[in-house]
């Protein structure tokens, strides 16, 4: 039997010659390799707990978004069953794991929560709903690509408050925020943003799970109620997908007109089954050794005289021009830590960017500080 023969390419359309058909898009890439904003995947091939195997080697990871070291619990793993949704849950694709899933964190807030696939479509559902291009929102100058994207897609008038100051202008409908800034590692003030005649609504993707009562995020813990919340399961759970809480308005008008709720699959069941693991098991224990982890490497971080910015669990250090060599020298040394570049953040402003995690021992932690002493002399 004689091999296949494939099928000859089709010859390029003489109109498309001599640029050919991708020729624009090779001149962009082109011009953003020449700009240096061509990123590159990099393979991380979990070896178990916060260690990974990048690049050939064994390293720590210290750029993890798995607060609680729950992505690889064995709980959560055996919870991985059943199939795909099949359809949009408007259509044949809404679960009993949906379901359990959003009466446990409608019970953990008190008020109902709404499923979406990840944070970023969480996001844009919630303001894409909420806002009209009557309405005015002041939105954080940090604030998250997926806001940016929802404000932009609803077509409200948007006012840019300057990090942190809440000059919310009179006649806005609402405040947009998040919970703790995961490029600063800080925690905004939080009640100054609240008011009587405008909405607050809260990102919580870097806090749920990790900070305030229940690790209900960082809003409750400066005890402010937000309107809207949204939080996401996909890092301190460990597992994927996010979910929104608000008034049973919000779940109704979600559930009708949230474009990305309606017009998408359903969660695979295995994502909801083990995403309700995960929030039993996200725990007092694993926040309060969390809270220890971040406590110890700031500390630390101040005593080799790299001091982050903000006060939580994520750590950023401004290390401007050399930060690519300095996380390329802690790669060389055994921890993968984020270097974050223009256009992510502003140049000059260029840092390393260091995430802890409750599964961290005392000995990773130090080991990474020395590492980084070393990196910076
Ligand atoms: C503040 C913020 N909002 C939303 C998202 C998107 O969340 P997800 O990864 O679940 O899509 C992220 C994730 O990077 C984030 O940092």
């Amino acid at each position: 039997m004689s091999a296949a023969v494939p099928p000859a390419a089709p010859e390029v359309a003489p109109e498309m010659a001599p640029e050919g058909r991708y020729g624009a898009l090779a001149r962009r890439v082109d011009a953003a390799g020449r700009d240096g904003l061509l990123r590159r995947l990099r393979l991380v091939e979990p070896t178990g707990g916060t260690e990974a195997r990048v690049d050939g080697r064994v390293v720590t990871l210290f750029c993890s978004n798995d607060y609680l070291g729950l992505a690889d619990h064995p709980e959560i793993l055996a919870a991985y069953t059943g199939g795909g949704a099949g359809a949009s849950r408007l259509i044949s694709g809404n679960r009993p794991a949906h379901v359990a899933l959003e009466e446990a964190l409608g019970e953990l807030y008190g008020r109902p929560a709404t499923l979406f696939g990840s944070g970023f479509t969480a996001n844009l559902a919630l303001l894409t709903t909420l806002l009209t291009p009557a309405d005015t929102v002041a939105s954080d100058a940090l604030n998250h690509a997926s806001i940016i994207d929802g404000v932009r897609l609803s077509g409200a008038k948007k006012v840019i408050l300057p990090h942190g100051q809440p000059a919310i202008p009179a006649g806005a409908r609402m405040a947009v925020v998040e919970g703790l800034y995961s490029m600063d590692g800080d925690v905004l003030d939080l009640p100054r943003y609240f008011g009587p005649d405008h909405w607050l609504a809260v990102d919580e993707s870097h806090s749920f799970g990790c900070l305030g009562p229940g690790g209900r995020g960082a809003a409750l813990a400066k005890g402010v109620v937000p309107d809207f919340l949204m939080g996401t399961l996909g890092k301190a759970l460990g597992v994927l997908g996010a979910f929104v809480i608000g008034p049973p308005e919000l779940r109704e008008l979600l559930v009708s007109f949230g474009r990305t709720f309606v017009y998408t699959t359903g969660l695979p069941e295995p994502i909801a089954r083990a995403a309700l693991v995960a929030l039993r098991l996200a725990d007092a224990e694993r926040r309060e050794r969390l809270a220890h982890n971040a406590r110890r490497l700031r500390i630390g971080l101040w005593q080799i005289g790299a001091s982050a910015l903000g006060d939580a669990h994520v750590a950023p250090v401004v290390t401007g021009e050399r930060t690519m060599a300095i996380t390329q020298g802690l790669l060389d040394k055994g921890y993968y830590v984020a270097g974050i570049r223009w256009p992510t953040v502003p140049r000059g402003q260029e840092r390393v960017r260091i995430t802890v995690s409750a599964a961290h021992t005392d000995a990773q932690i130090d080991g990474l500080l020395d590492a980084l002493d070393g990196a910076l002399r």
